[in-house]
């Protein structure tokens, strides 16, 4: 579960027993305190960097899907719901907050049946056709131009997923080029001046199929590699230089990678710059009634990201050794089974309560850990869907305690990674009729300057725990802590009630190189530490 990178893990012995007694009951979430808080210790290696936190590991998706893009983004200039040319305000405003991220868009699955041409000219003239999900009519109202002012809004930057399932080589490659050529330069670059944007787009992030051993087409890996050198054989740059991802495997799923890397090194290095394996942590629950259990069975598949990471990057350090090639998880998050959604036309909306909220801090940590590894990671989805941020609904819109979560967790931005190591007792609890234990505390923290941001995720689902933290190479001015938690597991905003969970800040009167801070049950704790 934890690879090296988690840094040395001890379970405190003395605390083992009272931790299998009070996890894991069964029970409905509910959070009877109990007793004195056990500890747990945090080592922070000032003076050991991992690499640089890139806003893109805080990235974000949007498909052609149920609510995310009518609905959630795209409202329409004439409609009575606030939206800067046509897309919802409230949504711009909040991404805004999010810092520079990078928006994955249009698919997912809806990628590789989308043929570009569809989405750019006159909105009122463009064909309506089969969308890839339940055959909704798709109106193509937002296409190309709309996804990119919507990008340039909100002050992040595009990656555009390219059909290789039921597109050609050569749409492919005209696509970059009426996105990237300067006006005048083609006749596509003209076209894209005559809809209105005389300036590229400058897209540099490309994906090049999706889920290629699924809905994107059902190859073998060896089959996906060879349309994916077909597709990339000649791509026009245009001063803009393209990152290039190819779709990776269902999981961790090494063979697949192994078996696409064997024929990419056999037949011609094409060029690749990430490498994207999905990986979303299902449950055959419910997005709001779940278990103690299940609770902590939700974090064990969140912590799984760990050895996806050391695994599909050891496989692929065989095939490219100075590893030029980066990972890049453009879709993860929780996946609940239908029941939650606020309208049954948002397909796979669900609601995302604390737990959600700690998954994706758990996750976000990961990524911090493995800053020199992940380029970027990008949630599914913005709104309106799996581990959304945001919901909407005609005129309604609410930020979800995931949403707290990425803008707690904006200081890392930019950031040095420095090394953490935790030492914590472990949370037992039954997955499947099998014992299984997650550790209590996990994090990651970061650098810039002065500026230390330690964040903490604690699991234990009833009992606070206390944690010294050491500094190493340093020591602590001044401590302020935000908390994200509630006593309810379950608890989660609506748009009746949008600030049940959000963070609170304190100013504590902690400093030194060692400290010790509270965290409460089942939180996520940021604390901004100035360095002496
Ligand atoms: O995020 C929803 C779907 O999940 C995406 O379209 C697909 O890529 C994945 O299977």
């Amino acid at each position: 579960m934890n690879g090296p990178e988690i840094g040395r893990r001890v379970v405190l012995q003395r605390f083992a027993q009272a931790l299998a007694l009070g996890a894991g009951t069964g029970a409905l979430p509910s959070r009877p305190s109990r007793g004195a808080a056990p500890e747990a210790a945090v080592d922070v290696r000032l003076g050991e960097p991992i690499g640089t936190i890139k806003p893109a590991l805080y990235s974000q998706f949007a498909e052609h899907i149920g609510g995310v893009i009518y609905d959630g983004i795209w409202v329409g200039p004439d409609s009575k719901i606030p939206n800067v040319d046509g897309v919802r305000r409230a949504l711009v405003e909040h991404v805004k907050q999010l810092g520079k991220i990078v928006i994955r868009w249009p698919g997912g699955c809806f990628a590789d049946k989308y043929h570009w041409r569809d989405g750019i000219g006159p909105r009122a003239l463009r064909p309506r056709r089969f969308g890839r999900w339940r055959e909704e009519t798709e109106t193509n109202q937002f296409g190309t131009h709309e996804f990119i002012r919507f990008c340039r809004l909100c002050g992040t930057e595009p990656y555009l997923a390219a059909n290789i399932g039921t597109g050609t080589a050569e749409e492919f490659q005209q696509w970059v080029e009426y996105c990237n050529a300067p006006a005048g330069a083609t006749t596509l670059a003209d076209e894209r001046v005559a809809n209105g944007d005389r300036e590229p787009f400058g897209v540099h992030y490309w994906g090049v199929g999706n889920e290629s051993w699924g809905c994107g087409g059902k190859f073998t890996p060896e089959d996906y590699c060879r349309e994916y050198r077909r597709f990339t054989e000649w791509v026009p740059g245009y001063n803009v230089p393209l990152y290039l991802i190819a779709a990776g495997p269902n999981g961790n799923d090494v063979d697949w990678t192994r078996r696409f890397f064997q024929k990419w090194a056999d037949y011609a290095r094409a060029p690749i710059q990430g490498w994207a394996p999905h990986y979303y942590c299902g449950t055959t629950g419910h997005a709001l009634k779940f278990t103690t259990d299940q609770w902590y069975e939700m974090f064990h598949k969140a912590l799984k990201m760990e050895s996806l990471i050391a695994d599909q990057w050891r496989t692929l350090g065989e095939f490219d050794k100075e590893h030029h090639i980066k990972l890049v998880i453009d879709e993860w998050g929780t996946w609940h089974p239908e029941g939650t959604e606020i309208n049954k036309r948002h397909l796979f909306e669900q609601m995302g309560c604390l737990r959600d909220a700690l998954v994706a801090a758990l996750t976000l940590d990961t990524f911090n850990r493995h800053a020199d590894k992940v380029d970027m990671a990008n949630i599914a989805q913005l709104v309106n869907n799996l581990q959304s941020l945001f919901l909407a609904d005609g005129d309604r819109f609410v930020a979800t305690p995931n949403f707290h979560v990425f803008a707690m967790y904006r200081p890392h931005h930019g950031a040095q990674a420095v090394r953490l190591e935790v030492e914590s007792a472990e949370v037992s609890f039954q997955a499947a009729g099998r014992a299984a234990a997650i550790p209590r505390v996990a994090g990651s923290a970061s650098r810039q300057g002065k500026a230390l941001t330690l964040t903490l995720v604690h699991t234990h689902a009833s009992e606070p725990v206390e944690v010294t933290i050491r500094l190493r190479d340093g020591a602590a001015a001044a401590v302020q802590q935000t908390v994200l938690t509630h006593e309810s597991l379950n608890a989660h905003n609506t748009f009746e009630l949008p600030e049940v969970v959000t963070p609170k800040s304190t100013v504590t009167d902690l400093k030194g190189a060692t400290f010790v801070c509270k965290l409460p049950a089942a939180s996520v704790t940021r604390l901004d530490v100035r360095l002496v």
